[in-house]
């Protein structure tokens, strides 16, 4: 068969590469065990708006953070670095009804900035702190639309401009079940109309 020839792989939700992010949410009681701050490892999240900016995230009604982000509409999505590629994977396999998994990773929760009851991770080095507007049933899962209502970044992303450069972020990206690095820099928006200046001056050789 030549490359390019098509084949049927079934249907499946094989769009890929995707964002993995750790979500953190809190009951109303935090002091409670069932309340306290929690963490879920989400794949099925997007940018869904831009004007006022929206995301969203797709959870299993099973999930206990399910029971928590439906009780306060608050929750943080924080992105995901090398360094907490493996607590992600923890919070991802782990359920918050069981055990703190804040605690079990060594993570610090520190309050969200513009939210009530939602912790951020401190050692995630971007927050988008998000209030629910609408919920909606899919079948397996139920999509949770938010409004990014603040976010905070690691000083060290910040350049001299106050400009945040996330190729310093070290962020992982999730493809068909594996967690990859992000790699090298091959191109920016609108590259494929830029000078040959502009691209030896942002993309180098
Ligand atoms: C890489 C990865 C991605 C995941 N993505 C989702 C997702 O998008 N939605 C979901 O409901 N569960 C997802 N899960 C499963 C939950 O993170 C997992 O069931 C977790 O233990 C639920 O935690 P909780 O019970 O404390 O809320 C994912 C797990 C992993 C490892």
């Amino acid at each position: 068969m030549a490359k390019h020839d098509k084949i049927d792989v079934g249907i499946s939700t094989i769009l890929n590469p995707v964002p993995v992010v750790m979500v953190s949410c809190c009951g109303k009681e935090p002091e409670k065990e069932s309340d306290r701050p929690n963490i879920i490892t989400i794949a099925w999240a997007g940018t869904v708006n831009s004007e006022p900016p929206m995301v969203s995230v797709s959870i299993r009604k099973s999930r206990h953070s399910h029971i928590l982000i439906s009780e306060t509409g608050e929750f943080v999505v924080n992105l995901v670095n090398k360094q907490l590629a493996k607590p992600c994977d923890l919070c991802g396999v782990k359920s918050g009804a069981d055990i703190d998994k804040f605690k079990t990773c060594g993570l610090n929760a520190v309050k969200a900035e513009g939210l009530d009851y939602a912790y951020a991770i401190k050692e995630a080095p971007v927050s988008l702190s998000c209030k629910v507007v609408s919920v909606t049933e899919l079948g397996s899962h139920d999509m949770f639309v938010a409004k990014v209502v603040a976010v905070t970044a690691d000083s060290y992303l910040l350049d001299d401009k106050g400009k945040i450069c996330l190729d310093n972020a070290n962020l992982v990206a999730y493809n068909h079940g594996e967690y990859f690095l992000l790699g090298k820099k091959i191109g920016f928006f609108g590259y494929s109309l830029a000078s040959e200046e502009i691209l030896r001056r942002r993309l180098g050789d």
